[in-house]
């Protein structure tokens, strides 16, 4: 039997309406024995914390998503209350996104900067989403430290050295099955074993063979299979260490 440890998910989508009761139920039999499912809104974070009531095994992550920065600029100081639950184990996802500039990048980055403080303040660790904005990302993370993981990371090794070094985590998934999925299978392999993290980013991301498809998290084993191959070692031994890094980061365990 597996220990999947799920660090980011949606369980909230849209896409999870139909079966999500099923879905939910199932997942634990399947070897997945945490979860943290992650806002994107202040409202999505209180989903995810009304979940993490209802199931055992999921936690929430609360945080504004950047896509959603100009939405939710004005409602931000609702986050630090949200993050006094006891399920909530991280503020997120958070971070910056160049690539669909859903948001005027300069409230991305004001709505990030913010929620970089509040997580300090609460003395939580931060999910990082940076899809093209690898320079202010990294910009901000120098300057404020965090705890954290950068999350489905798209980096070069380079920077995966670089978020390393401040002592952050660094979360894969599906991405590393893909076909020409260079640059994450060399970012994974300069990271070191206690400081990455296994991911799905369901409902999105699923790996090879279920690309495009639905995604949950009992596909985790499909791209620990290719971080097993990094590190050659066995699908189980990766799942394994991957657990402990995520219940050292969430639990402080
Ligand atoms: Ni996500």
């Amino acid at each position: 039997m597996y220990t999947i440890f799920d660090s980011h998910a949606h369980y909230n989508d849209r896409r999870f309406d139909e079966d999500r009761e099923t879905v939910l139920q199932t997942l634990p039999t399947q070897g997945v024995t945490a979860v943290l499912n992650c806002g994107t809104t202040l409202d999505s974070s209180e989903i995810c914390l009304r979940m993490a009531e209802q199931w055992d095994y999921l936690y929430a992550a609360c945080g504004v998503h950047p896509h959603e920065a100009q939405q939710e600029a004005d409602k931000i100081e609702i986050l630090p209350s949200l993050l006094k639950h006891p399920k909530c184990v991280a503020v997120g996802e958070i971070g910056l996104d160049y690539h669909y500039d859903f948001s005027p990048r300069d409230i991305q980055q004001q709505v990030f900067e913010r929620q970089l403080q509040i997580a300090k303040e609460a003395d939580l660790p931060v999910i990082i989403h940076d899809r093209e904005a690898h320079e202010d990302t990294m910009r901000l993370l120098k300057q404020y430290k965090p705890k954290g993981v950068v999350h489905c990371f798209s980096g070069s090794a380079e920077m995966a050295k670089e978020v390393v070094k401040l002592g952050m985590y660094v979360g894969f998934g599906g991405a590393l099955t893909f076909k020409g999925a260079k640059k994450p299978l060399e970012a994974a392999a300069v990271v070191p074993r206690e400081l990455l993290l296994t991911e799905t980013d369901c409902p999105y991301m699923a790996p090879v063979p279920h690309r495009g498809k639905r995604c949950d998290s009992s596909m985790i084993p499909l791209s620990a299979a290719v971080i097993a191959e990094i590190w050659n070692c066995t699908v189980e031994e990766v799942l394994e260490i991957t657990t402990q890094n995520a219940k050292r980061l969430f639990f402080a365990e």
